[in-house]
């Protein structure tokens, strides 16, 4: 290592590129200020316990002031014994896969699904089963008829502001597909990271609130709302699944997870601050969504098909059947512009003319750059195809 290599963050962009395919909160956007006023208060306090090893389940207080933070927003009592404290929902997605299945296993996901939850299940040596999706999110009918030849360890499902499709699975769809898990008990693991998210109209309700099917597992993050360094998330569940986590070797072991960033963001929960600033977010990226709606289809609205997202961070760009997105990263790197493409998000390695791009990370000007830029690569493809 030298002065010059030292990292801090895990993003390494070259100096000029604009990386529509980074899926992370705008830096600016990160809540410095928020952060020191919630740690002033807590510190205040003066009580060394959050220096301790935590409670297992996560320290009360917090599941406390969480608890009611998403009573306003799930539009539903959430109860703190029905929540468990996660380093985030990566974490928790890991934990869950350690305690609830073993290498070898199949597990349920969706076509296309989150590219790196993919990698964690990998990580676990499961078999991963892809089942399509429409407009309306996962096909209930096609899980019904997978679960006639598999027997999944669990179904992980991306309900709201889907990453990468930014689809939301439609009321009645959920209405099924909690019918379904209870009928095969079919464990759900329902990633509902952007559920807090909308910038049109409020999604439908988010399957926590249907964790008394005692068949759901409901993960949620501070990721997308404060800051992904805080690594902070919760699993909302029933007390039978709960304690399967509660009881793990992990926590037994280490206490509960994150118990002193949790004691700040109690603070940033208390004071109001978590709430306010979540108002800020969904203005600014409900702007920089429609800008990059408005960008792409000006500059590309003949070449790519794409539902306008109504939440979440990303679009799901269609190109043109024959072509390969993987093939155009070296154009794009000689443009400076970067996507994810659609093949990452595959367990079946398909959908090779998709491209996930973010509106997340980048200001307007930058996203206008980078479309104009997305433009001339995908030009030149064309003309030299
Ligand atoms: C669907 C989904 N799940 C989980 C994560 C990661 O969440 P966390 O930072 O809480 O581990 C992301 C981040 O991109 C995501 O898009």
């Amino acid at each position: 290592m030298t002065l010059q290599t030292i990292q801090t963050t895990q993003l390494d962009i070259p100096p000029g590129m604009i990386h529509l395919g980074i899926g992370q909160p705008d830096p600016s956007l990160l809540p410095l200020a928020l952060m020191k006023n919630a740690a002033a208060h807590r510190l205040g306090h003066d009580d060394g316990s959050l220096l301790a090893y935590g409670a297992e389940s996560g320290d009360g207080y917090f599941r406390l002031a969480l608890s009611r933070f998403l009573t306003e927003h799930y539009h539903k009592p959430v109860d703190p014994d029905d929540l468990f404290v996660t380093a985030g929902a990566s974490q928790g997605l890991d934990l869950i896969c350690t305690l609830f299945t073993k290498p070898g296993d199949t597990i349920f996901v969706e076509e296309p699904s989150y590219f790196l939850a993919l990698d964690i299940f990998r990580d676990h040596g499961l078999n991963i089963v892809g089942l399509p999706m429409d407009e309306n999110g996962l096909m209930v009918e096609a899980l019904e008829e997978g679960l006639t030849q598999h027997h999944p360890a669990f179904l992980y499902c991306i309900p709201t502001f889907h990453n990468p499709s930014s689809i939301t699975l439609s009321a009645v769809r959920r209405e099924q597909l909690v019918q379904l898990s209870q009928a095969h008990n079919l464990l759900i693991v329902a990633d509902e990271v952007y559920h807090l998210l909308p910038y049109d109209s409020p999604p439908p309700q988010p399957l926590a609130n249907y964790i008394d099917t005692g068949t759901i597992l409901s993960m949620g993050s501070f990721s997308k709302i404060l800051a992904p360094g805080l690594r902070l998330g919760w699993i909302q569940a029933n007390q039978a699944l709960l304690q399967r986590l509660v009881r793990s070797g992990l926590l037994q072991s280490g206490g509960g997870l994150s118990p002193f960033t949790s004691k700040l963001v109690q603070s940033a929960l208390e004071l109001g601050l978590q709430r306010d600033h979540l108002v800020k977010l969904k203005t600014v990226y409900g702007q920089r969504k429609d800008f990059l709606s408005a960008a792409l289809r000006r500059h590309l609205g003949s070449f790519v098909a794409f539902s306008e997202p109504r939440g979440g961070f990303f679009i799901w760009l269609r190109l043109p059947e024959q072509i390969d997105a993987e093939a155009l990263q070296p154009e794009a790197r000689q443009h400076n512009v970067g996507f994810q493409p659609g093949i990452r998000f595959s367990s079946h390695q398909r959908l090779k003319n998709y491209i996930r791009v973010c509106f997340s990370f980048y200001d307007t000007p930058e996203l206008e750059t980078a479309v104009g830029r997305l433009a001339d690569v995908l030009k030149n493809h064309r003309q030299s195809g």
